[in-house]
């Protein structure tokens, strides 16, 4: 995408994207972890790159290939993914949280391999805290009041309430600028190449992405934070 001038949209302009998984260590062999790949928060990265920005791309438990002319950081756990996340932001035009960031962690971790006792009937019971909101302290604690910060939400409808509904509520109490709500089901989101999303923006407004590969989702992510960025 050129402005008028010829130049990418986003050239001059620095943006930092969360991808993959997080992973709460319970010992040294065991975590509690969940099934994003990565791929949606890659290909954001590899699409802000295309357009001109610099980007630092926080990359949780991944092992897709590092997008060429992006700055990978690695972690591992919510806290260290929020750790990396709010460094990065300090300089930054626009935040993305694509990362499925762990809820809760185990409250105790063992140093040594938890063994399985010698009677069987005995299983141990996990306890589990909660872990900090990434998106929602980097929504209220901006470096500048330009900054655009974008969330992702997968979400199922329910009793109490559609799929839109429940993004409409999580946008609100994110207090971030978008948020892509995916609808999760059979074949949609996780694992696969393809997503399909509805993108809802404070201002009211709802653009629907049909389903197609994740770079042309990036794309449309771009085009609306472009169009939020204030002119440089
Ligand atoms: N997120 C975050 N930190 C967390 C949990 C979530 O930054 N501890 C971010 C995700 O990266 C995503 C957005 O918040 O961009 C929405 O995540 P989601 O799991 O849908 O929302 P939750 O607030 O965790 O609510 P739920 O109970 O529905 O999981
Ligand atoms: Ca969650």
């Amino acid at each position: 995408v050129l402005t008028h001038g010829g130049e990418p949209d986003l050239a001059g302009r620095h943006v930092v994207v969360s991808a993959g998984g997080t992973r709460e260590h319970l010992d040294p062999v065991r975590f509690l972890g969940n099934r994003s790949s990565g791929r949606q928060g890659y290909a954001l990265a590899r699409a802000a790159a295309a357009r001109g920005a610099r980007v630092t791309l926080v990359a949780a438990n991944v092992t897709l290939d590092d997008p060429a002319g992006v700055d990978v950081v690695r972690v591992t756990s919510a806290a260290e993914l929020g750790e990396a996340m709010v460094a990065a932001a300090g300089a930054a035009d626009a935040v993305v949280m694509a990362a499925a960031v762990a809820d809760f962690r185990p409250a105790a971790y063992a140093d040594q391999k938890i063994k399985k006792s010698a009677d069987d009937a005995e299983a141990p019971v996990v306890r589990l805290e909660r872990t900090g909101d990434v998106l929602a302290h980097l929504a209220a604690h901006r470096p500048h009041g330009g900054q655009v910060v974008v969330g992702f939400a997968a979400e199922t409808g329910d009793d109490s309430g559609d799929v839109l509904e429940h993004g409409r509520a999580k946008l609100a109490a994110k207090g971030c600028d978008l948020l892509v709500v995916n609808e999760v089901g059979a074949d949609r989101g996780f694992e696969s190449a393809q997503n399909e999303a509805v993108i809802l923006a404070t201002d009211g407004t709802a653009v629907p992405v049909p389903h197609g590969p994740k770079s042309a989702l990036a794309h449309v992510v771009w085009d609306l934070v472009g169009a939020r960025l204030p002119s440089p």
